[in-house]
């Protein structure tokens, strides 16, 4: 595995395999890798000749500045786990090299980039697409992996590759779970004991939603999550809403059999976490 820190070293490693027509799957991540990232390097691995992920805490997705300042570094234990499922090139550069000069462009996908995590993370998707767009232009993939975990994250990014008139295909990956069903996160190693038994229930209660919307109304459904969070004082509900899979547009009533797909954001402490669900009834 060649683990590249410049623009410059990358490009040139680059364009021998672009030359070559080879195709490059790439894994953009901010590290702290679990099995849900490593699964998407096994879909690069198994699309594309050449394998490509990318470790970068990007400053300009955060909105909290203490969650920046905890999000968990493990830079050593990350470049093992990726040699040893394969990983062709690890991309690690530093802020600078990413942002020489502070970035001042600014994207917009209508409604999607203003519902739920756009609403209660305010410019978190315009910092996801700024340094996106740059390792984009850099990597020029043909295909790069998203996980499902993060499902507005997966539309924003289709919105932007369209954006920039690029031929790259978007491929979204299936949520990986730890065995009591609680989504894969970097975050999870910040929760403490009791904190991480409690966040086991937010997959539970999504799939009682996903069980009771089938006959009830969205807004029963919304009201039965939000008092189980209020039994729990250490937990906060950020949001649990039910929409549309690909506008993301809120849907209200019966849900009479239409597609959809159940996100949750939730505070366990001071972290938060989400999940979703989707609902082919
Ligand atoms: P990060 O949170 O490190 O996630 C990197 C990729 O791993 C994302 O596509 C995310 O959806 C996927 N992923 C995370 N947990 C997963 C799980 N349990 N199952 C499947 N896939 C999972 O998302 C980011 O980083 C950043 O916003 C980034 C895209 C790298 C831009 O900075």
């Amino acid at each position: 595995m060649q683990i590249l820190t410049t623009a410059k070293a990358l490009r040139d490693y680059l364009n021998s395999f672009e030359n070559k027509h080879l195709s490059i799957g790439f894994v953009p991540t901010m590290g702290a890798l679990h099995s849900g990232h490593v699964s998407l390097l096994e879909n690069a691995k198994k699309h594309c000749d050449l394998s490509v992920c990318s470790i970068f805490v990007n400053p300009r997705q955060f909105n909290d500045p203490e969650d920046l300042k905890r999000y968990p570094r493990t830079p050593e234990k990350d470049s093992a786990l990726l040699r040893q499922h394969g990983c062709d090139v690890l991309f690690m550069p530093e802020v600078e090299e990413i942002y020489p000069e502070k970035p001042h462009e600014s994207y917009d996908f209508g409604r999607l980039d203003k519902l739920l995590e756009g609403a209660h993370r305010p410019g978190h998707f315009n910092g996801v697409a700024q340094v996106l767009s740059r390792f984009f232009n850099l990597v020029r993939p043909s295909k790069a992996f998203f996980g499902e975990k993060d499902f507005q994250q997966m539309l924003i990014v289709k919105a932007l590759v369209s954006q920039m008139g690029l031929k790259m295909e978007v491929v979204p990956c299936p949520i990986v779970r730890e065995s009591d069903g609680l989504a894969m996160s970097s975050r999870n190693a910040l929760l403490s004991e009791k904190e991480r038994q409690l966040a086991a229930n937010i997959p539970l209660w999504l799939k009682m939603a996903a069980k009771q919307l089938i006959g009830s109304e969205i807004e029963v459904v919304k009201q039965v999550i939000l008092n189980e969070t209020l039994n729990h004082p250490e937990l906060q509900l950020d949001y649990f809403e039910v929409c549309h899979p690909e506008t993301l547009a809120p849907f209200s009533g019966k849900l009479n059999g239409r597609a959809a797909i159940a996100l949750i954001a939730i505070y366990t402490g001071k972290i938060r976490l989400i999940d979703n669900i989707q609902l082919n009834s």
